[in-house]
């Protein structure tokens, strides 16, 4: 793995459900890369009741990028750094919204580093709309009745709707 000549990169998260903000940093990563991995996690370190399986998350992003060969969209359990060496790309990207944010996502780019030493993390700042928007915020938001519509795409606002 050489992270010098790295022309893919994998951008790891559970998208339970994909954002806009999401695929704000999907397309910000397609300027940088030829090809971006989209790793949607089977289990994630944050404890939270989830909206859809995996497998579901895994589609949703997939028919949302349907024709855009150079996004490939995968499930993982296990290690990211596994994952990273499995796929032969030692890019990690990872969205930053806040400076809330940093902790978290500092505290896993080290540990993935101290796991895998060529494994490196760069961070992108998505759009500033979307500095507010969480998968969480979005769940919750629509659980109880709210319009996310403005929040993520309308494939995923369908899916929410039947799903609840
Ligand atoms: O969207 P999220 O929930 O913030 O994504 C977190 C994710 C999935 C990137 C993180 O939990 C992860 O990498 N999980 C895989 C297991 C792993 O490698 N854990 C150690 C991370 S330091």
């Amino acid at each position: 793995m050489n992270t010098t000549t790295s022309k893919s990169v994998i951008y790891p998260g559970s998208f339970d459900p994909i954002t806009n903000g999401h695929e704000n940093v999907i397309e910000r990563s397609l300027d940088l890369f030829e090809k971006v991995f989209v790793a949607v996690a089977k289990i994630s370190s944050h404890d939270k009741q989830s909206l859809f399986s995996s497998e579901e998350r895994t589609e949703i992003i997939r028919e949302l990028f349907l024709g855009q060969e150079r996004v490939q969209v995968i499930s993982f359990d296990g290690l990211l750094v596994d994952l990273a060496k499995e796929l032969q790309t030692p890019v990690i990207i990872r969205g930053l919204r806040a400076v809330s944010d940093f902790e978290y996502e500092f505290q896993m780019a080290q540990m993935n580093r101290q796991l895998q030493n060529e494994v490196e993390t760069i961070f992108l700042a998505p759009d500033q709309q979307y500095s507010f928007l969480s998968s969480t915020l979005v769940r919750e938001v629509a659980t109880l009745g709210g319009d996310v519509s403005d929040f993520v795409s309308p494939l995923v606002l369908k899916k929410m709707s039947e799903r609840l």
